[in-house]
């Protein structure tokens, strides 16, 4: 049963029970229709609490159905039918109310909420708009401007600021459900609120539309949802109810079986699958109630504060008393930053400082339950910081690297009780950056590797495994980026139209841009140790810029040249003289920004497609993780997989063979061949 009815003297009690998150299926959406009759009918009632068992209210519309047909009962026509109840309904409301669950609630007579939950219509981030009413009843109740922000953005309000927009009625103390009987025994006897459905959308001032459309339409890019959600938003303040509605369902509908809908429902299920990689079932991870972390830079200053923002004490430990002032310095600028920006308050951040012990001594590490090195990148210093630490650490502490391409199997060479070592790479800023890279080697035990998943839960990161190569699954495919950039650049496209090129496929930033963010001074380190190393790596004109002291923004320029004091980038007449010597005797070509994209985009999922047959990557959907997470790919092209799947394999193929007989990419590998036969990839699963 997902619907049960009960009684409370007059008061009917709905209790909806869908697990895991009361998502509106077709027979909840057909239950709720027919508890409307069942209470209408019912004499004895006056008034309904409408309430979810389980973890939340309800979730919204079932996204699982939205690759099929609709099928009836529709939501508007639920939510009109609640709406139209003879009986006053009360949404009784914990957990979230998102979405299509928003709306039902939107339907009710009044809402209450505890203080924990929240509220909001968070369609856009799928792809789609509010498709039962959000965007028309929305703004008649809480006005056009806060029914923009919140649709346009996705983002949820808590039940304060819900209460303070007027969008929910009462904030319970105590007991949900005995609070919201005694709400609806109290509006049982008063008159009912005129139904939202009846009200008009208070006016706005002049210029209004235009000023936010302006902001949206800046805001959202190439993504299509946000300025659809607000176009009806606006229609529903212009036409009468019945005709916004008909807008708002006929845009849904075209939405819904959009390319960026189906891409960002990929991207949902697949964040969601993250924390269950094939092989972990059974694995207990150990309990982390404390956390340390060697070196206090950039990367181990970040982890620490995403430590202590999930609640974990944190032991800092530097090289000598300068350094670790130094560290602490540079966890408490971090947090100081969060302040500035309005995410924290001064207390908090005092707060989190407090959790943060400093020190040069291995000593106070003796019974912490994990530890993460971000020391220099030199597999001797790391080496050293783990014998010390297998001295003092408790035998079943986790030990974990934060390297970026040296090999944690030759980190942890040595080290007693290897089964509990593995790599945590994180990305930078590790406080921010949602990506979380974890990298077992041979001998890691599968409770340390269960561990590193529900370390990422803590930290509301997406875990994504990755096997041991030079860069792991990202840095790997990052390499590769940047020398099919290059290649574009000997054969006639310039920095300027490749970066336009990468922005106008929906990445933020083009990949010189953010080289010349980044410096190009750690590549160039790279490439000279595998130079060392015998390899041969290509990237002759950031050599040579290298050579010159164009590091990038931080030095006199990089690819781009930067006016003092400003960080636009501006074309560079030093970079295009280096670029036609080094282009010399190679044939040009006219490039357009379709072709520049193909030529940076396919080589990646060949890429990819290599590191799954090696077992690095173990499913399509983590590489799609690991780019829009770590890189910037745009979430609304599902990845790089997700676009190559969509596109077509034989398609990308084909494109990949054009651009290797103009020596401008490898030539597709046998996998993605493989691949693009099958029509898809193969799914691995390992042990
Ligand atoms: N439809 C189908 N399944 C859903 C779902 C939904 N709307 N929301 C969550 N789930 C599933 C998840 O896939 C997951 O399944 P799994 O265990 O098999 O992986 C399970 O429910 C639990 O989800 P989470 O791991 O995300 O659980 P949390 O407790 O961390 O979070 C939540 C709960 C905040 C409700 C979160 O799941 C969430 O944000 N869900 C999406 C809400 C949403 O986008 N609603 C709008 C839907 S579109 C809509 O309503 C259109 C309407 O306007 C017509
Ligand atoms: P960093 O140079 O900013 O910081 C390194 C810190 O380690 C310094 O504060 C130094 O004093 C300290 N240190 C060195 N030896 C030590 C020792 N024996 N004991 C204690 N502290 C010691 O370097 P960064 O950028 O923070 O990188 C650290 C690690 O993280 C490297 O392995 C790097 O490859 C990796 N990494 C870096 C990323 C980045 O974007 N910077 C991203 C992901 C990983």
């Amino acid at each position: 049963m997902t619907v049960t009815i009960t009684h409370e003297g007059v008061i009917a009690v709905i209790t909806i029970d869908n697990p895991p998150v009361n998502a509106l299926s077709q027979a909840l959406r057909q239950a709720l229709v027919d508890a409307v009759s069942t209470i209408d009918a019912d004499v004895s009632v006056s008034a309904a609490v409408l309430r979810c068992a389980g973890r939340t209210f309800i979730a919204g519309a079932d996204v699982s159905e939205f690759g099929k047909p609709p099928i009836p009962p529709h939501l508007p026509d639920v939510v009109a039918a609640v709406e139209s109840a003879r009986k006053p309904w009360v949404a009784a409301i914990h957990g979230s109310a998102l979405g299509g669950g928003l709306e039902v609630a939107l339907g009710c007579a009044y809402r209450v909420a505890v203080a924990s939950a929240s509220l909001g219509l968070p369609e856009v981030k799928l792809g789609i708009i509010p498709g039962a009413g959000g965007t028309v009843r929305l703004p008649r109740l809480i006005g056009a401007a806060a029914a923009v922000d919140l649709v346009t953005s996705g983002n949820p309000l808590d039940a304060r600021k819900a209460l303070a927009f007027g969008l929910v009625d009462a904030i319970v103390e105590g007991e949900l459900l005995s609070a919201a009987i005694a709400f609806a025994r109290e509006i049982a006897g008063k008159s009912r609120p005129q139904r939202i459905s009846e009200r008009a959308v208070p006016a706005v001032e002049d210029g209004f539309w235009e000023n936010v459309e302006r902001a949206v339409a800046a805001k959202a890019r190439r993504e299509i949802a946000p300025c659809r959600a607000l176009a009806c938003i606006r229609k529903a303040s212009e036409v009468d109810f019945s005709a916004a509605m008909a807008f708002e369902r006929e845009t849904f509908l075209e939405l819904r079986g959009s390319a960026q809908a189906a891409a960002l429902r990929h991207v949902f299920f697949a964040e969601r699958a993250a924390s269950r990689p094939p092989g972990l079932a059974g694995a207990v991870p150990r309990d982390i109630r404390s956390a340390a972390v060697v070196g206090g830079g950039t990367m181990g200053a970040g982890i620490a504060a995403a430590l202590r923002d999930a609640g974990l004490p944190v032991v800092l430990v530097e090289r000598d008393r300068a350094t670790v002032e130094r560290g602490v310095a540079n966890i408490k600028q971090i947090f100081e930053a969060s302040v500035k920006r309005g995410r924290i308050s001064p207390e908090t951040s005092a707060e989190r400082m407090a959790g943060v012990v400093g020190t040069d001594d291995y000593g106070p590490l003796a019974d912490t339950d994990l530890i993460i090195e971000a020391v220099f990148e030199n597999l001797a210093v790391k080496r050293a910081v783990f014998t010390r630490l297998a001295k003092v650490c408790r035998a079943d502490a986790v030990l974990a690297t934060n390297t970026s391409y040296l090999d944690p199997e030759e980190i942890s060479e040595g080290l007693a009780q290897p089964e509990r070592f593995l790599g945590l790479h994180f990305f930078s800023p590790a406080h921010v950056m949602k990506l979380l890279e974890i990298v077992p080697t041979d001998k890691t035990a599968p409770a340390t590797l269960a561990t590193g998943f529900a370390l990422a839960r803590l930290l509301g990161k997406i875990p994504v495994r990755a096997g041991i190569c030079d860069g792991f699954i990202g840095n790997r495919i990052l390499k590769v980026t940047r020398v099919q950039a290059e290649r574009l650049l000997l054969s006639g496209a310039t920095p300027t139209a490749v970066d336009a090129a990468m922005r106008a496929f929906g990445l933020p930033m083009g990949p010189f841009e953010a080289q010349d963010l980044g410096g190009l001074d750690i590549a160039a380190f790279q490439r000279k140790a595998a130079r060392e190393r015998g390899e041969t790596p290509f990237a002759p004109v950031a050599d040579r810029l290298c050579t010159i002291g164009r590091f990038g923004q931080k030095s006199s320029g990089g690819w781009y040249d930067y006016p003092p004091g400003e960080r636009t980038p501006q074309p560079s007449d030093v970079v295009a003289a280096v670029i036609e010597e080094e282009a010399s005797g190679q044939s040009q070509k006219i490039w357009d920004e379709v072709s520049i994209a193909d030529a940076i985009i396919l080589p990646m999922v060949n890429e990819a497609a290599l590191m799954l047959d090696e077992g690095v990557a173990m499913r399509t959907v983590d590489i799609d993780l690991v780019k829009i997470h770590g890189y910037g790919f745009p979430r609304w092209h599902g990845g790089p997989m997700h676009y190559a799947q969509t596109r077509g394999l034989a398609e990308i193929v084909a494109a990949l063979d054009r651009l290797s007989i103009s020596s401008l990419a490898e030539p597709p590998c046998e996998a993605l061949r493989r691949a693009a036969e099958d029509g898809s990839f193969r799914p691995l699963e390992r042990p």
